[in-house]
C-alpha cells in the first residue's frame, strides 16, 4: 500500500541497496512501473514533478490514479508517491493536501539560510502529517522540467551536517556531480564526500539523475549511503524508442493502445533491470 518513504529508505541504507524512484508521466507509466515492482517484490518511489503533475490534471488527480492503480492490480509492495523537486512551501503543501506520502523541497538554488528556512517549514507541516522529507544542496547538472541548472556545484559536507540539524529532514540529495538527461562522457561523482556526508549525518543519501550511471559506480554509491537513486531520462528514451519502432514499422497503424501499450513495457523492463540492479528486487 502507500506509505513514505521514511522507513523504506531507513531499512534500504541499514541493509546496503537502493529504493528507485521511478517518475511518472501518465497512466501507463505508472501502471509499468506498479507491475515492475510487484513482479519483482520491491519497494518503489513513484517521482512526481511538478510539470508532470500539471501535464496530468493536477495532484489530486495523480494520488486519485495511483490509489485507484494500486487497489485494481492488488499491489502489495510499499508504494510512495513523491513530490520530485518541489519548488515552494505552497506546492509541497498542495501535494501533502493532495494525498502525496512524500515531498521533495528543492531549495538548493537559494542562499544556505533561505533553503534551510524553506526545508524547516516542509519538515514541520509534512512531520505532521506523517509525509518524509527530502531536501538537496548543491547544484545537479543538466534540465529536468522547470529545473535548469547552468552548472554542477558539488554539495559542502559542513553545510550538510548543518541542513540536517536545523530541519529535521528523512534524507538528503547532495549534489556531487550528477546531472539530470544523458552524460557527457563518465559521470565524475564525489566519493568522498559522499562517505563523508553519510558518516556524519547518518540519513539516506538520494542520488539524482541516475540515468547514464554505470553499474560500478552505482554499487559504489549504495555501499557509500545512498538508499534513494532517481531515474527517469531512460524510461523516456525507452518509451520512445519503442513507439517509435511501431509507427516506424506500421504505417497504418492508428489505435493508440497498439502504438502506446509496446512503449509500456519498455518502461516496466527498464524498471525491471533497475531494480535488480539496485538491489531492491525481493525485499519487499
Ligand atoms: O529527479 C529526477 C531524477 O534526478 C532523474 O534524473 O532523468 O537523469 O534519470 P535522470
Ligand atoms: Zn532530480
Amino acid at each position: 500500500g502507500l506509505v513514505s518513504m521514511k522507513e523504506m529508505l531507513n531499512t534500504a541504507l541499514k541493509e546496503g541497496y537502493a529504493v528507485g524512484q521511478f517518475n511518472i508521466n501518465n497512466l501507463e507509466w505508472t501502471q509499468a512501473i506498479l507491475s515492475a515492482a510487484e513482479e519483482e517484490k520491491s519497494p518503489v518511489i513513484l517521482g512526481v514533478s511538478e510539470g508532470a503533475a500539471r501535464y496530468m490534471g493536477g495532484f489530486s488527480v495523480v494520488t486519485a490514479m495511483v490509489k485507484a492503480l494500486v487497489n485494481e492490480m492488488n499491489i502489495t509492495v510499499p508504494v510512495a508517491i513523491h513530490l520530485d523537486h518541489g519548488s515552494s512551501f505552497e506546492k509541497c503543501k498542495a501535494a501533502i493536501d493532495a494525498g502525496f506520502t512524500s515531498v521533495m523541497i528543492d531549495a538548493s538554488h537559494h542562499p544556505f539560510e533561505e533553503n534551510v528556512k524553506i526545508t524547516k517549514q516542509v519538515v514541520e507541516y509534512a512531520h505532521e502529517h506523517g509525509i518524509s522529507v527530502e531536501a538537496e544542496l548543491g547544484t545537479v547538472g543538466g534540465q529536468e522540467d522547470d529545473i535548469i541548472a547552468e552548472g554542477v556545484i558539488y554539495a559542502d559536507p559542513k553545510e550538510c551536517e548543518q541542513l540536517v540539524k536545523l530541519t529535521g529532514i528523512d534524507c538528503l540529495a547532495p549534489a556531487l556531480g550528477s546531472v539530470h538527461g544523458p552524460y557527457k562522457g563518465e559521470p565524475n561523482l564525489g566519493f568522498q564526500e559522499m562517505e563523508e556526508i553519510c558518516q556524519t549525518i547518518g540519513l539516506p543519501l538520494v542520488l539524482h539523475g541516475g540515468t547514464g550511471i554505470p553499474t560500478d559506480q552505482i554499487k559504489k554509491s549504495i555501499s557509500l549511503g545512498t538508499a534513494k537513486i532517481n531515474v527517469n531520462t531512460e524510461n523516456q528514451i525507452e518509451f520512445t524508442k519503442t513507439v517509435r519502432e511501431v509507427l516506424n514499422g506500421d504505417s497504418d497503424v492508428y489505435d493508440p493502445r497498439k502504438v502506446i501499450g509496446p512503449g509500456r513495457e519498455a518502461i516496466k523492463e527498464t524498471v525491471i533491470g533497475k531494480m535488480r540492479e539496485f538491489g531492491s528486487a525481493g525485499r519487499a
